[in-house]
């Protein structure tokens, strides 16, 4: 199949936004920028073209796609009444990158939610892809617009990069602003539960609604089965293996642990962050590459998964990244980072 391109990142063209709107309607399949993260979308309500994205996806039937709506009215088409607790936080931080599971209306397809008797909302925050859901009048399901498995497209030329010639097109909206995905709330039970966390924090949540409970899987249960399906599939994972490693970590514990796995210099890469750049400056690695700041990690967990693709790009075959204290958005950026790593954290002699 031919990728179409279509060039969104300096504004809206008038011709090119109806084009792409009636080829939704037709029932095909594009990319399309979010304030978060590439989503590949197709109609909800046809149940051949959703198909199509779990296909050019490779994504297992049982993981459920989001609903994507461009204005509060769309909720009436998705779900039954909605609990007073949901409304607050769609006033609070809609549009925006918060995903919240409700119970689903009877014309939504199961091929959507997986089979699921509940869905995942969301009204993202982006010029481009509200302008699609709002003129066109469409509710988009849809996933992260890479291949199932490794790490989410913030870029156009990601997307490209896992899906030229499966999809239909590619619309380009410029590079994403969160870089990880949104968090999700389980607002079916009470108190709501958070299935996946993102830029809009637990915190945050709490403060609008009260309490918010934590799906266990997150606590680093390993038996906890995830109650967002797709969390529990490997995620976000480059090629090359990927160590998580302390801050301003000692250069020694870092060239032995290298030593130890047989890494190749040459096509090693350790990310840190900004402020500990110096403090790696005579260890012998072929790439050094800065996240952002420390203090700045909204700016940083944009980073995350633009640097692990340029990983991939180069053939690197050993990253080393730095940990963060998992509080705030840090518990966000350390749940991708675990994922990409396997739960590998850098191995010390101290340690057993
Ligand atoms: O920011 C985002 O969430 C991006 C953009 C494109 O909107 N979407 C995204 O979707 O990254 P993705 O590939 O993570 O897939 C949807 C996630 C899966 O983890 C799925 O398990 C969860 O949402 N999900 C969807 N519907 C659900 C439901 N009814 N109950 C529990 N989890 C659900
Ligand atoms: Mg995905």
């Amino acid at each position: 199949m031919k990728t179409r391109h279509y060039d969104f990142h300096h504004g809206i063209p008038e011709a090119e936004l109806d084009e792409v709107i009636e080829a939704y309607r037709r029932g095909e399949c594009l990319a399309f920028p979010t304030e978060t993260v590439y989503g590949l979308g197709a109609d909800l309500f046809n149940e051949e073209a959703v198909a199509k994205i779990f296909q050019a996806k490779g994504r297992p039937g049982d993981n459920p796609l989001i609903a994507h709506i461009g204005e509060a009215e769309a909720l009436k088409e998705l779900t039954g009444p909605l609990p007073e607790k949901a409304l607050k936080l769609m006033e609070a931080f809609w549009p925006g990158p918060l995903t919240l599971v409700l119970d689903k209306g009877e014309r939504v397809p199961l091929v959507a939610t997986a089979g699921l008797s509940t869905i995942g909302v969301r009204m993202p925050d982006h010029p481009v892809i509200e302008s699609i859901l709002v003129k066109g009048k469409l509710i988009l399901a849809a996933p992260s617009a890479n291949l199932s498995g490794s790490p989410r497209p913030t870029e156009a030329a990601h997307v490209a990069w896992d899906l030229e010639g499966r999809i239909y097109g590619i619309i380009d909206g410029g590079p994403c602003q969160e870089g990880i995905e949104s968090t999700i709330l389980d607002m079916t039970c009470e108190p709501p539960v958070l299935l996946r966390p993102g830029t809009i924090t637990r915190e945050e949540l709490e403060e609008e609604i009260g309490q918010v409970e934590m799906d266990p899987s997150l606590l680093g249960e390993e038996a906890a089965i995830p109650r967002a399906p797709g969390m529990k599939y490997r995620h976000y994972a480059p090629k090359a293996r990927v160590t998580i490693i302390r801050g301003k970590e000692s250069l020694e514990a870092l060239k032995e642990e290298m030593e130890r796995l047989g890494s190749d210099e040459g096509r090693s890469a350790l990310v840190v962050f900004e402020e500990h750049l110096s403090h790696y400056k005579s260890l012998p690695i072929g790439y050094l590459m800065p996240l952002g700041g420390v203090s700045d990690l909204k700016h940083s967990i944009r980073n995350l998964y633009r640097i692990l693709r340029d990983c991939d790009i180069l053939e690197i075959t050993d990253i080393f990244i730095e940990e963060v204290p998992e509080t705030g958005l840090g518990f966000s950026y350390m749940n991708r980072l675990k994922k990409a790593a396997g739960q590998n954290f850098l191995k010390r002699s101290d340690e057993s």
